[in-house]
């Protein structure tokens, strides 16, 4: 696992964008792993500024997004499709057929199914990743156990605390969601995990330090992969007690 340490959380944005736009431009037909969330919007606005600057193309890219909240339409403005309309494909010239965010609504397992045969048409060139106050990646829960396969995951109170910010009320969060499994997340070729805030510190603290796989830390299974990159800023890799 590599781990960049950067002076401010703008500068790990704009180092992620630069890794995932290389890959584009190595194989313009990628296959891109997307994420939603804080840490991924503050991403996105690089890769849009360097497509409206000519440096890269997304015509001939493809997506696939970690996860989708249950109950919620895909025009909800806090559905993780709509997030990705609005914060990245709606600014580039990607084609909207070439993007899968899973259905939350109607018939769940049918929209599992799906997702998962998705998930194993090819692997992702490059998955982008945040990483819950909980270590949970995607939307995998900490537990006495972790799922391989996509799956629905009932949200803990920590995620749902966590992610009211983003609704005008708690008991508007969903209380599920359906994910990519850690063992879809690790079919990636290559991973790229940005951070940020003193409330991640324990997560990273056990996904960069550690030497155990921890279920209680879902993220700590990147550890098993090859190609992993996380990027955080010396503000939390401080207070993770990392030493660069
Ligand atoms: C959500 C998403 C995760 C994301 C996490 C952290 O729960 N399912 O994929 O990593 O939020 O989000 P933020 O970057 O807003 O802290």
């Amino acid at each position: 696992m590599r781990v960049i340490v950067t002076e401010s959380f703008d500068q790990s944005c704009e180092i992620a964008a630069r890794i995932i736009g290389d890959v584009v431009r190595n194989k313009p037909d990628s296959r891109l792993g997307l994420a939603t969330g804080g840490t991924a919007a503050a991403i996105y606005p690089f890769l849009i500024r360097d497509y409206e600057e000519g440096k890269l193309d997304f015509s001939k890219v493809s997506s696939i997004n970690l996860d989708e909240y249950v109950g919620l339409n895909p025009d909800h403005p806090q559905s993780y499709r709509y997030f990705m309309d609005h914060n990245f494909f709606d600014f580039v010239n990607i084609d909207r057929k070439n993007t899968y965010v899973v259905s939350g609504v109607g018939d769940l397992e049918k929209n599992v199914a799906e997702f998962q045969q998705k998930v194993l048409e090819k692997p992702v060139d490059i998955q982008l990743l945040g990483i819950g106050e909980n270590g949970h990646i995607g939307f995998n829960e900490p537990g006495d156990t972790l799922k391989l396969s996509v799956h629905i995951e009932i949200l803990d109170e920590s995620t749902i605390e966590a992610n009211s910010r983003f609704f005008n009320d708690k008991n508007e969060v969903p209380k599920k969601a359906i994910t990519m499994g850690v063992g879809d997340i690790l079919r990636a070729k290559r991973i790229v995990l940005v951070a940020t805030g003193k409330k991640k510190a324990k997560a990273i603290r056990g996904l960069i330090l550690g030497d155990e796989l921890d279920c209680s830390n879902p993220s700590t299974v990147l550890k098993v992969h090859p190609n992993v990159t996380v990027i955080i800023d010396r503000e939390l890799a401080d207070m993770a007690g990392y030493k660069a």
